[in-house]
């Protein structure tokens, strides 16, 4: 299997894998499951701090407001969902949904250590978010995507149980505008990443899956593609660090 290759309909990427459709959804959460008490550290490392600027600029285009409901999507440990309370004053109604209680669990502490409130936290898929229609005033998903297995049915997912007028927004790994830096980069996640991640939580298998799936996640015009599909409009994206992340939005009009 190599990057380029197109697995068959019942079987999907995982990383440069390829496995049974139904396997996917096991396999990321063993991947969350097994790094979930190192992830903070983890992202800090790795990214040499950058990913709390990336997620610093999605709050800042976001704007929430006192008031508000938030759903934040794949929410993980709250980062997203903590950085917008805190944005709104602590006035806004958080819901953090995520696949994994081993993450929420770590999110869940870190809300009481950092005395955050407002914040709820729900076990659910974002192919089915267990929410009715029209709730939401903002949906996000930051480094979410890429791991669901039917992309296209989350963005649906995401963008019904928004408000009419509500807006979301993509947070996720991407791809370098310039051949040479995508050269230099891929040379550092594949070289460091995984033995970093070996260090850091003991395993390697996870970074490797994570370095690996950043590469066969779609292109920013593609996911945009994929967000019009859905059925969102006005459908953007702006890079941040060359590409190395990107920052999609889109309306429910
Ligand atoms: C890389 S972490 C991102 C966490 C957080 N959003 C952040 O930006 O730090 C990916 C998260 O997606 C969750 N996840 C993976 N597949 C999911 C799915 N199908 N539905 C909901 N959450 C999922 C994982 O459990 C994990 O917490």
């Amino acid at each position: 299997m190599t990057e380029t290759d197109i697995p068959a309909a019942d079987s999907i990427d995982f990383g440069f894998r390829t496995v049974p459709v139904a396997e996917k959804a096991t396999l990321v959460r063993g991947v969350f499951d097994s790094v979930a008490n190192r992830y903070d550290l983890m992202n800090d490392l790795m990214s040499g701090g950058l990913h709390r600027f990336w997620k610093a600029a999605l709050i800042a285009d976001l704007a929430p407001r006192a008031g508000e409901r938030l759903i934040d999507v794949a929410g993980g440990t709250g980062d997203i969902a903590f950085r917008a309370q805190a944005w709104a004053k602590g006035g806004l109604e958080a819901l953090v949904i995520d696949a994994n209680a081993e993450m929420t669990a770590v999110g869940r502490d870190r809300a009481l250590d950092k005395g955050i409130a407002g914040v709820s936290w729900v076990a659910g898929d974002a192919e089915r978010l267990p929410l009715p229609d029209g709730v939401a005033d903002a949906v996000t998903i930051s480094f979410g995507l890429r791991n669901v297995t039917d992309r296209l049915a989350a963005l649906r997912d995401m963008r019904r149980v928004l408000k009419p007028g509500g807006r979301f927004f993509c947070l996720e790994f991407s791809h370098l505008a310039s051949p040479a830096l995508q050269a230099l980069y891929d040379r550092y996640s594949f070289a460091v990443i995984p033995k970093l991640g070996k260090l850091t939580t003991g395993e390697a298998g996870p970074y490797q899956y994570l370095v690996e799936s950043i590469r066969k996640f779609p292109r920013q015009p593609d996911l945009a593609a994929l967000m019009e599909q859905a059925g969102f409009e006005q459908v953007s994206w702006r890079d941040m660090t060359h590409g190395v992340v990107a920052l999609h939005r889109g309306w429910r009009l």
